[in-house]
Formats: C-alpha cells, sequence, structure tokens
C-alpha cells in the first residue's frame, strides 16, 4: 500500500448508525455516531425490527457527514470496512448493503469485520504500538469473553460467559429497578458515591475457571427486591445498584487479572460498552499494577459502538491482504471469523 490509505468504517450491529474515516488506519478523521437510544427507552431494551429500519433512515446521512467532516470525497477512499457480524441481522443487512454499493461503484476493496474483535482493536486506533501478546476482555451488551491476542495476531478465546452478558445484566437490572436505558450508564451514573458494600451479593463462578456467569446475580438482586420492597425505595436503591455494579466488575476484573497471569501476559485490554465503567477501568488498573500487569483501555467514545474501530480492523485486514468477496453475508452468532 503506497500512498494514502483512507478507510471509511460502517457499523451498524445493534443500534447505533455509525460511520467513520480513518488515514493510516489509526489518524481518525471523523467518527460520526447515531444513536438510537432515545428511540429504544421505552420499550426498555431493542426492538430489532424497529433498529433495522430506524438504520434505513439514518445510513446514507451518516455516511455522508463522516466523509464531510473528514474533508474527504468517495472517490478518496481505499477501502471500506463493515461489520457483517455477529449482531441483529436486520441491523447488520443495511450497513452492509451501504458498504457493498460503495465498493462495488467504486471499485475498491471491501473488508467484512467481526464486531467483538473490532471491540479489541479499538485500543490500537490511538496506540497501534501496543506490544502482543494481550489478554482482552470484551465486555458488552452481546458479549462477554476473555481472549488471548497472540504474537501473530492470532486470537483464542480463554473464556466466555455461560449465561448473560455483563452489559445485558446491567441493563435488565436498570429496568428491574426502573433507573433507566442503556442499563450500564444509569447503574454508573445513580452509584456515584454510594455504599457499594450495602448489599451482600454473590460474586458467581469467581474461582471456578475463566468462564462466567451471571444470571445467578441478576436473580439474588430480584429475589432480594422480593422479599425486601423498601430496597426500592428512592434512599436504598442508588446503594443497591452500587453493590450490584461492585459485584459485576469485580468478577469481570479477578477473571481478566488470572487469565493474564496464568498465560504470563503483561498487558490487559479492555473493550467494549461495558469497559467505559469508571469503576471497572480503576479498579483493573489498580489490581493489575499490583501484579505489575498493565492495564489499557479505548477512550471512552472507543468503547461503545463506533465504526472508528472498524476502520480500524479494517486497516490491519487489509495490510494482510484479507479482502472479502462482494456477495459476503451477515451473520448472527458469535464466531471468530475475522
Ligand atoms: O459495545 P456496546 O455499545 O454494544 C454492544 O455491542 O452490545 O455495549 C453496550 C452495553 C450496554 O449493555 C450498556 O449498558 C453497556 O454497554 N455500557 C456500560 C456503560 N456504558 C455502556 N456498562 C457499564 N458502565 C458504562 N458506563
Ligand atoms: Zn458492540
Amino acid at each position: 500500500m503506497i500512498g494514502k490509505n483512507i478507510i471509511l468504517g460502517i457499523e451498524t450491529s445493534c443500534d447505533d448508525t455509525a460511520a467513520a474515516v480513518l488515514k493510516d488506519g489509526h489518524k481518525v478523521l471523523s467518527n460520526i455516531v447515531a444513536t438510537q437510544e432515545e428511540l429504544h427507552e421505552s420499550f426498555g431494551g431493542i426492538v430489532p425490527e424497529v433498529a433495522s429500519r430506524k438504520h434505513i433512515e439514518l445510513i446514507n446521512i451518516v455516511i455522508k457527514h463522516a466523509l464531510k467532516r473528514a474533508n474527504v470525497d468517495f472517490k478518496d477512499l481505499t477501502a471500506v470496512g463493515v461489520t457483517n457480524g455477529p449482531g441483529l441481522i436486520g441491523s447488520l443487512l443495511i450497513g452492509l448493503a451501504a458498504a457493498k454499493a460503495i465498493c462495488y461503484s467504486l471499485n475498491i476493496p471491501l473488508i467484512g469485520v467481526n464486531h467483538v474483535l473490532s471491540h479489541m482493536y479499538a485500543n490500537f486506533i490511538e496506540n497501534p504500538d501496543i506490544k502482543r501478546p494481550i489478554v482482552s476482555l470484551v465486555a458488552s451488551g452481546g458479549h462477554t469473553s476473555i481472549y488471548l491476542l497472540k504474537e501473530n495476531d492470532e486470537f483464542e478465546i480463554l473464556g466466555s460467559t455461560l449465561d448473560d452478558a455483563a452489559g445485558e445484566v446491567l441493563d435488565k437490572i436498570a429496568r428491574f429497578l426502573n433507573i433507566g436505558y442503556p442499563g450500564g450508564p444509569a447503574i454508573e451514573r445513580i452509584s456515584i458515591n454510594r455504599n457499594a458494600d450495602a448489599y451482600k451479593l454473590p460474586r458467581p463462578m469467581l474461582k471456578k475457571g475463566l468462564n462466567f456467569s451471571f444470571s445467578g446475580l441478576k436473580t439474588a438482586v430480584i429475589y432480594m427486591v422480593r422479599k425486601d420492597k423498601t430496597l426500592l425505595s428512592r434512599k436504598n436503591i442508588p446503594d443497591l445498584a452500587a453493590s450490584f455494579q461492585k459485584a459485576v466488575m469485580d468478577v469481570l476484573v479477578e477473571k481478566t487479572l488470572r487469565a493474564a497471569l496464568s498465560y504470563e501476559v503483561p498487558t490487559i485490554a479492555l473493550a467494549g460498552g461495558v469497559s467505559s465503567n469508571s469503576y471497572l477501568r480503576s479498579e483493573m488498573k489498580k489490581r493489575a499494577e499490583s501484579y505489575g500487569v498493565d492495564a489499557i483501555y479505548p477512550p471512552k467514545e472507543y468503547c461503545t459502538d463506533n465504526a472508528a474501530m472498524v476502520a480500524c480492523l479494517a486497516y490491519y485486514k487489509l495490510k494482510k491482504g484479507q479482502i472479502s468477496n462482494i456477495d459476503i453475508d451477515a451473520y448472527s452468532q458469535i464466531s471468530l471469523k475475522t
């Protein structure tokens, strides 16, 4: 690749319509995210059909806006990177169709990108020199897994959730406590300066392997509230939310640290929407440092769904010649396809 390298990233795997333009894989010229949060808030969660219809309305506007903000034209593009899975099929197809149309008409490479891996690559946007191997926790609304990123850039999954994802359980409990959507930020806001040790909650599978299980913790909160309705009072909810947030994050920290220590990896990289949580970030850093392990995380705007991370992973794939066929499909399930 000689000369300019301008990649347009497109991300529509869930309820955000996002486009970004990156120069040489690491210089973010623009990063536009049109969130549908308010639209889905009234339902207390994402309604897939509503999300895909909104993506149709927004996709061209968001792409044009990203190009304009970056001060580039379609003809300046070297390639387009697009999330083609895992995610909501109806949503993925909108971004994929737009990417295919651009690549076909301009005769430039199309690069399909795995959403979970792109979250991990968000760490490289501003830090291209991070040395592998890395242990990475990807915690979002749909996924909670620990990955080993090896020296040769190959991946291994070291552990995954057996039931709910961390973000999913935060969203469900926030809905149960009626404190807002998405749940992670709502719980974080209400927990500030509150007593996170007020309620004793379980840390599921804390000492057992590297897999996660969060549904028992969710049930523990629900049972606790059913037994004592006063917990739903304005006075008690913040301490309960803080205790719950701490329980979720403590498990994430403990297991990720254990993975890094047992695989003798010097760097932990957090990723995914949940990794924008301030308690998780500071606790991970503190605990890791006490074992001589470095903990890093992307700026918050690259933790939740965005297209800069998609363009960044697409850049690495393009360098390796990993170009997709124009007829690639979208896929819904977790997979280690890169
Ligand atoms: O990565 P993401 O934007 O979308 C998915 O790929 O799922 O992650 C969204 C998830 C939601 O469950 C949301 O509640 C959670 O990330 N989240 C947070 C925070 N910001 C977003 N969880 C905890 N603390 C936050 N500050
Ligand atoms: Zn995501």
